[in-house]
């Protein structure tokens, strides 16, 4: 035979599209050629697979060798194709059987040794192979990721000659068992270690279960970021599928997945001189921002005035669709988004407007253009806002007889109340439509005219009255009520403290 085809997979997104990988060989004068694949790619691929292969005591053909990567508009990185191009070449070549390939997909990059180094994304592949019905072949250290999808046959290998093995010896590799899923707990610090601020975790509590955004204002050093760090801990537990998109996001980008973030919700700080691209993601073979890496979890943005105006306003569409469209001039990719967002500010530039340790020194003008920054559509946005004061020194210091509730304790409550939302609608209340929210949030009499009169006082926007009865909603749900009350209401209008202020 002097023709082979192979499986492999590119990555576009989140999702890893089919690659043919064809291989050719013809009489002529000896060359290699790679089709299909960005030039300098090529250049280094063909090195690799030439030393891996003569490494490896096998014969690098002296044919015209033509490798074609098909379907050809779609990107292609490097790496992860040397393996299937090198066995390519040894079955056009008939140095292995052919008869098999069609059975596995390949994915793996090669060292001039022959071994096979790990590449990133392939969680993606593990999904797609499985629901193509064939059997992965990886890197040693790509396996346990692989492993995460369930019902997929994988063979890790560490270096070339195992997996020609077997191939010509049928069976060789033995199939990677699943390890146990091990749902770490979630780590280190707990709520309990936050003194005081009640009225900041009750709130901390009701974003949880809602799954609502939250602003927090207070003079530095009150606890703001404790508290926002301290979320994912009480969110609800991850299910199987969100576990899995969240860990295919993490897959493909910079960092790569590691096992031990497996089910656990992200906790993601970006500083505030972030750039728009590394927020919401880019590059030329678009990989996944900040927002996307937050997905099924919290992006804190400390210091909120402080972020560029235009990189906060390409916030807004995500969080309301929960994905992001990134447009290259080539092509499109779409990534998951769906964060919770916690954002804190000081009350004023100096950071001390109402603190009674310390006295401002800001102009009534400063301060009214320090809250501009983030004023209007994307403050709109943010469903609850709450101060976090100064507590008095000896608080923190004393010990106290205060009764402190661990994160274990209020992720329950939490749990029961996402779980009435989910029987309910299917979703958080965050993410109610317009029409859910008049089918789901009915007020009494009572209630109508609470919030009317709020309206008017307040000056809300059509936003902020969906939103006041989204968190009223999550607030009754808490408290184990099919109907929101008065005292939920009341409470839920109380969370729009900036828009008493405009
Ligand atoms: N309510 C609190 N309970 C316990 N420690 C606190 C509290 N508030 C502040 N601290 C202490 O002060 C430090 C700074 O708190 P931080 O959360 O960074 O404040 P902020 O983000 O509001 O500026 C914390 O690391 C902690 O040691
Ligand atoms: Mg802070």
């Amino acid at each position: 035979m002097s023709l082979a085809l192979l499986y492999s997979r590119a990555r576009e997104g989140i999702d890893a599209p089919l690659v043919d990988v064809e291989v050719h060989l013809a009489n002529g004068l000896p060359a290699l050629s790679i089709v299909g694949l960005p030039e300098k790619a090529v250049q280094e691929s063909k090195d690799r697979v030439r030393g891996a292969l003569v490494n490896s005591r096998f014969e690098f053909p002296a044919r015209r060798i033509t490798i074609n990567l098909a379907p050809a508009d779609l990107p292609k990185e490097g790496g992860r194709f040397d393996l299937p191009i090198a066995l390519g070449v040894l079955a056009a070549s008939g140095q292995i059987p052919g008869e098999t390939l069609s059975q596995y997909e390949f994915i793996g990059e090669l060292a001039l040794s022959g071994e096979l180094r790990q590449v990133k994304g392939v969680l993606p592949v593990a999904l797609a192979a499985r629901d193509a019905g064939r059997a992965l072949v990886v890197p040693q250290e790509s396996a346990a990721e692989a492993a995460l999808v369930s019902g997929l046959d994988i063979y890790p290998a560490r270096h070339l000659l195992e997996i020609c093995e077997h191939l010509t010896q049928g069976g060789r590799i033995p199939r990677y068992t699943t390890p146990p899923k091990s749902r770490t707990p979630v780590s280190g610090s707990d709520l309990s270690d936050v003194r005081g601020q009640p009225h900041a975790k009750r709130a901390l509590e009701i974003a949880a279960a809602g799954n609502h955004s939250l602003l927090m204002i207070g003079p530095p050093g009150t606890g703001k970021s404790m508290l926002a760090s301290r979320l994912p801990g009480i969110l609800p537990s991850m299910t199987e599928a969100e576990a899995l998109e969240t860990a295919a996001v993490l897959s493909v980008s910079d960092q790569g997945f590691s096992a031990e973030y497996w089910s656990c919700r992200p906790f993601r700080q970006p500083h505030h001189t972030a750039s728009g691209v590394a927020l919401v993601g880019g590059g030329s073979n678009p990989r996944p921002g900040e927002i996307s890496l937050a997905h099924n979890g919290v992006m804190f943005l400390d210091e909120l005035p402080e972020f560029d105006r235009r990189v906060l306003e390409v916030l807004r569409e995500p969080l309301e669709s929960g994905r992001i469209t990134i447009s290259r001039a080539a092509r499109q990719a779409e990534f998951p988004a769906r964060f919770q967002l916690i954002a804190a500010m000081n009350p004023c530039p100096c950071g001390y407007l109402g603190d009674n340790s310390r006295n401002c020194r800001c102009s009534a003008d400063k301060i009214a253009r320090y809250r501009d920054r983030i004023s209007g559509p994307l403050m709109d946005r943010i469903d609850m806002h709450i101060e976090v004061p100064r507590l008095p020194t000896e608080m923190l210091h004393r010990p106290t007889e205060e009764v402190v509730e661990e994160s274990a304790t209020v992720r329950e409550r939490v749990e029961t109340a996402r779980k009435r939302q989910l029987q309910r609608t299917g979703r958080p209340n965050s993410a109610l439509s317009s029409r859910e929210v008049e089918n789901v949030c009915v007020l009494d009499d009572a209630g109508r005219a609470l919030l009317h009169r709020a309206m008017e006082k307040l000056r809300l926007s059509a936003r902020a009255y969906h939103r006041i009865l989204k968190v009223a909603r999550t607030i009754a749900d808490l408290d184990d009520q099919s109907e929101i009350q008065v005292a939920h209401l009341s409470e839920a209008i109380g969370y729009r403290r900036l828009d008493r202020q405009a």
